[in-house]
């Protein structure tokens, strides 16, 4: 299965984001994203990077992985940055009472690099904070914040499995639809699938200064439902964490996808797929697999396969 791909490409997401959004609504650039279930946000602060009109909206449920943004990703690429990417913290499932994170504003003036000049450059589109402010959790709802409406919403790392119901799942396209823009745009997600996806499996990547280990345990065929760990092993610090990651996910069927979306008010669903090399080929293996760089092709209907990986685009 395509664990082999947990690890983020947010360079191939994005040119995959900008060439649907293109197909399917076209007539301007998508500027603004929203990253649900966006962890470190690894995926909005490449986004940001491309295109200095670009904005991006992160919401997740841990307020870890937030801070380690804001602390980490932030001062990393530049002050004016902190001024287009909102992250917040909560519930998918209720957008508006999600809270915003923001970097303490006392740290950031004493974190301020000051240029030969004497100048302060938080507002030079090169500058950067010194050292690793602390990011705070504002008693500011994205009820009351002022963002502009998206053009694409995403949610990768097959998270839209971390929604156990069909009820949750169809609320949360309602509201991934009502943050995009009546001018048109996209919801995008991905999702894994094929028979090695529906057993117990256990695959070794090995890195030259990591091994990582996908571990997916039984899968219960009543709830569709199995638990994925991901492990970690650091060659140089002699580290092993076990459960660096743990999920409890429902492994949706792309049909329920859609349907789920097209209730929700999408007008339209597409799918796109790509095989994915065997199970049994990658239980151990170096670097990246053979194939990785295999297209998505748009499929109306697609034979069962070891292990595939699929992007769904709901068009607004
Ligand atoms: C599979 S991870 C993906 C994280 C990130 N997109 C990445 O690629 O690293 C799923 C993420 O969804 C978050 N999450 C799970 N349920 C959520 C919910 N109901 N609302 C908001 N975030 C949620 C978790 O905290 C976790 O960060």
């Amino acid at each position: 299965m395509n664990a082999i791909l947990w690890m983020q490409s947010p360079k191939g997401d994005i040119s995959y984001l900008q060439k649907f959004f293109l197909m399917y609504v076209g007539g301007r650039l998508p500027l603004h994203l929203q990253e649900d279930f966006c962890g470190t946000a690894l995926l909005s602060v490449e986004w940001l990077h491309s295109d200095a009109r670009r904005t991006a909206v992160g919401l997740d449920l841990d307020a870890e992985a937030l801070n380690w943004c804001m602390e980490n990703n932030m001062n990393k690429i530049g002050a004016d940055v902190n001024s287009r990417i909102s992250l917040f913290h909560g519930n998918v499932l209720q957008p508006l009472e999600c809270r915003l994170v923001n970097l303490d504003p006392h740290e950031i003036i004493e974190n301020i690099k000051i240029d030969d000049e004497g100048e302060s450059k938080t507002s030079s589109l090169n500058s950067t904070i010194q050292g690793s402010p602390k990011a705070v959790c504002q008693t500011k709802l994205m009820k009351d914040t002022k963002l502009p409406a998206r053009d694409i919403v995403c949610a990768f790392n097959y998270s839209c499995c971390c929604l156990h119901s069909r009820k949750e799942l169809v609320l949360y396209f309602k509201h991934a639809l009502n943050a995009l823009s009546t001018k048109g745009g996209i919801f995008v997600m991905d999702l894994y699938g094929g028979s090695s996806s529906e057993c117990e499996l256990r695959m070794q990547r090995r890195f030259p200064n990591f091994t990582y280990t996908w571990e997916q345990a039984e899968f219960d065929i009543i709830q569709r439902k199995t638990r994925i760990s991901l492990h970690f092993n650091l060659h140089k610090q002699h580290k092993k964490i076990r459960h660096a990651f743990s999920y409890s996910w429902r492994l949706w069927s792309l049909p329920e996808i859609k349907e789920s979306l097209e209730e929700a008010g999408f007008r339209s669903v597409h799918f796109w797929i790509r095989n994915m090399p065997d199970s049994e080929e990658i239980r151990c293996m170096d670097g990246f697999p053979v194939g990785r760089d295999l297209k998505y092709e748009e499929v109306t209907s697609f034979q069962q396969q070891d292990s595939w990986n699929a992007y769904i685009v709901g068009v607004a």
